[in-house]
């Protein structure tokens, strides 16, 4: 029997990409699903779809960027379903702008709200429920969390941030039997790169990638369920980046140097 069958699980940022698909892992293993994002019509629909695949599924929108949603959001998911067993802070803008080109900060300070404090509200108002479901945290960072890129300067700072608020509340939770899972992505398929926010703090519309090199986000979701089912306490996702960590310890700036090719050459 699947260990997600009966748990109740907020996905935010559940419209799309890695969202979505990971909605779908669970709904296919019988989770009740908390879907939060803004796109109301794309959530109704994922919602349908993932009551066909076996799941119950609520939609609330939610703003992660607005504390007051935040703390909704999880009230709303005891109202429906009477307890939370899973968070999953996913939802998240990234950009592609060098910082000194940026017209001015407003967009980088949205990043910020919604990559970092979006997390941290949800995680606040979750923590009383998830304690007394001894249940699971899991916080969707990116390489960038793990060291810098050009043209990713406050997307990564919000990611590193997310790291060192997680990593420390993992230690806080654990006498309490909340598990804290961090996971770092490479490149997935999705609409992130296109949604980017660039020097004009407008999003850019199309991608810098080579999205069809890229992991897919079913992909990413089957790693981010099997990670969650375990307690893990983090994935690094791609070979590369795992030996690029090691090799960080002795030679810094050859990391640098991969880190600078990857976003070049986006892939
Ligand atoms: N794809 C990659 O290569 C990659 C790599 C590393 C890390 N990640 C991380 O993975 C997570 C998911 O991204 P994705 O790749 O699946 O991108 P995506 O397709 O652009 O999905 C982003 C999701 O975040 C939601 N969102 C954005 N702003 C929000 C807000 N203010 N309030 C609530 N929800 C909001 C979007 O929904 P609405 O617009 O409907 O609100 C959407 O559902 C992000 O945290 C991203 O940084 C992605």
């Amino acid at each position: 029997m699947s260990v997600f069958k009966g748990l109740v699980c907020i996905i935010t940022g559940a419209s799309s990409g890695i969202g979505r698909e990971l909605a779908y892992t669970w709904a296919s293993q019988g989770a009740s699903l908390v879907l939060a994002a803004r796109n109301e019509k794309r959530l109704t629909d994922i919602a349908k779809e993932c009551k066909a695949r076996g799941g119950q599924a609520h939609v609330v929108l939610t703003d992660v960027a607005e504390q007051e949603a935040c703390k909704h959001l999880v009230e709303e998911t005891i109202r429906t379903f009477g307890r939370l067993d899973i968070l999953v802070n996913n939802a998240g803008i990234s950009m592609y702008a060098l910082f000194d080109e940026l017209d001015d900060l407003s967009a980088m300070d949205k990043i910020m709200k919604i990559n970092f404090y979006g997390s941290m509200y949800c995680t606040f108002y979750a923590l009383p429920h998830l304690k007394a479901s001894k249940g699971r945290i899991v916080g969707i960072s990116s390489l960038t969390g793990k060291t810098g890129v050009p043209t990713r300067s406050v997307y990564a700072a919000s990611k590193h941030a997310m790291a060192g608020f997680f990593d420390s509340l993992r230690l806080e939770m654990r006498d309490h039997g909340v598990s804290v899972t961090m996971i770092y992505p490479g490149f997935v398929q999705s609409e992130v790169r296109s949604r980017a926010i660039g020097t004009d703090g407008q999003s850019l519309g199309s991608s810098t990638a080579q999205e069809e090199k890229a992991m897919t986000a079913e992909a990413c979701a089957q790693i981010i369920s099997k990670a969650t089912a375990h307690r893990k306490r983090e994935v690094v996702m791609t070979a590369r980046a795992k030996l690029g960590l090691w090799m960080k310890l002795i030679a810094p700036a050859l990391v640098d140097f991969m880190a600078a090719k990857a976003i070049k050459t986006g892939k």
